[in-house]
């Protein structure tokens, strides 16, 4: 583990003395987009993209953290009684310990490294990553082992509450529960999840197409808000309903005719984006690859039409995928506006749709994609002890 072993040189000279390393990595989801904050379906892979985090107790109740990639460094007290977000990437690692000591976890202090990999603001959840390494390396560093699904859980709360994005779980789920060679469908209500093989002869490929989603953010929280008018509209037909994970294609049709008609279509997406997921985990499961990939690529269409989270540079990505032999399905991954797509190649074919791809991407835009193939990953761990 070079990588590992290089952070523990940093932390040596920066810090002094050993330290113990820790990953989390990022992610890619196959399909069951936006549908997470609305108690819906996902079906995400971990990436073998990392943040790595080289982690040591001190005797006070400070954290000091240096981060690698912005060259900096921040300090702060567990025993602040009014922690502020400073909208600066500090405020994922702070975010974390804030919450782990509001669920009860009392934690030490600590010096920490960090070196993140996951490509910043691209769709591939860099901020889950370095939540979810911050906090299992907070706790071991503790003498605590980590509930996987509880950081999960705290990891969220932190971003939610702390940094002010209101993301839903998918991100630091499988995150914290991923499994190399494996997808993780997970039910974002009961958290309940199975972990599927990837059938042989087939590669995950991601596209950056290096448009950053920096308006995200607002977009986003704007996107759950809608949701909310929708059930809250819905509920007034069907007093039953707590999210849109429990309304049909059905219902909408017969009770939504009064929504604003973006509410309407924002709606009709999450609600056949769950039943795609639950169609494509059953083709995964027989082996049918060109149902999957069809699946993908109706979830997109509708992430474009909409649920108007994509962009032409992702659409673009998308059609040049489908005109590739061997590309089972195209979509854009992630929260959108930018970012990245997820390509369900046959493993021979992938040296071909990295070149067409490549080059007819740069011709028709300028930019040049970063093409990532990519492994299914294990989820968060400790990656060597004390030297
Ligand atoms: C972001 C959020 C996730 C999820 C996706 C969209 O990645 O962090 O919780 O909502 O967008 O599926």
């Amino acid at each position: 583990m070079i990588q590992a072993r290089k952070l523990q040189e940093r932390f040596h000279q920066i810090y002094g003395g050993p330290s113990n390393v820790y990953r989390a990595p990022g992610r890619v989801n196959l399909i069951g987009e936006h549908t997470d904050y609305n108690d819906g379906f996902v079906m995400p892979a971990a990436i073998n993209f990392y943040t790595w985090i080289a982690a040591a107790p001190r005797n006070d109740r400070r954290v000091c953290v240096h981060s690698e990639n912005f060259s900096e460094d921040v300090e702060f007290s567990l025993d602040d009684p009014q922690p502020q977000r400073r909208g600066h990437w500090s405020d994922y690692p702070r975010g974390v310990a804030v919450t782990l000591e509001q669920a009860g976890c009392r934690l030490r202090g600590a010096n920490l490294a960090i070196h993140g990999e996951v490509p910043l603001g691209s769709g591939l959840s860099s901020s889950a990553a370095i939540e979810v390494a911050t906090g299992y390396a907070l706790l071991a560093n503790s003498g605590r082992t980590a509930n996987l699904v509880k950081l999960a859980q705290v990891c969220q709360r932190a971003e939610n509450e702390f940094v002010g994005m209101r993301c839903g779980i998918m991100d630091q789920f499988i995150s914290c529960c991923g499994k190399a060679g494996h997808v993780l469908r997970l039910d974002c209500r009961t958290l309940e999840f199975r972990l599927a093989p990837l059938p042989p002869g087939v590669t995950l490929v991601i596209v950056n197409s290096m448009v950053r989603h920096e308006l995200a953010g607002g977009e986003y929280n704007k996107r759950r808000e809608e949701c909310e008018v929708g059930v809250r509209y819905l509920a007034g037909h069907l007093p039953q309903i707590r999210a849109l994970r429990d309304v049909t294609l059905g219902d909408l049709e017969r009770y939504g005719s009064g929504l604003p008609k973006d509410v309407y279509r924002r709606c009709r997406h999450v609600i056949t984006e769950n039943v795609r997921v639950a169609a494509a985990e059953a083709a995964l499961e027989h082996g049918d690859l060109s149902e999957f990939g069809r699946l993908m690529s109706e979830s997109h269409r509708s992430l474009r039409d909409d649920y108007a989270v994509s962009c032409s540079e992702l659409d673009l990505l998308v059609s040049l995928a489908h005109k590739i032999d061997g590309v089972y399905g195209a979509r854009m991954t992630g929260g959108g506006f930018g970012g990245c797509t997820i390509n369900l190649v046959q493993s021979d074919r992938v040296a071909d749709f990295r070149n067409r791809v490549g080059v007819e991407y740069q011709r028709a835009t300028g930019r040049t994609p970063e093409i990532y193939v990519s492994q299914a990953a294990d989820g968060v761990q400790a990656v060597t002890s004390a030297n």
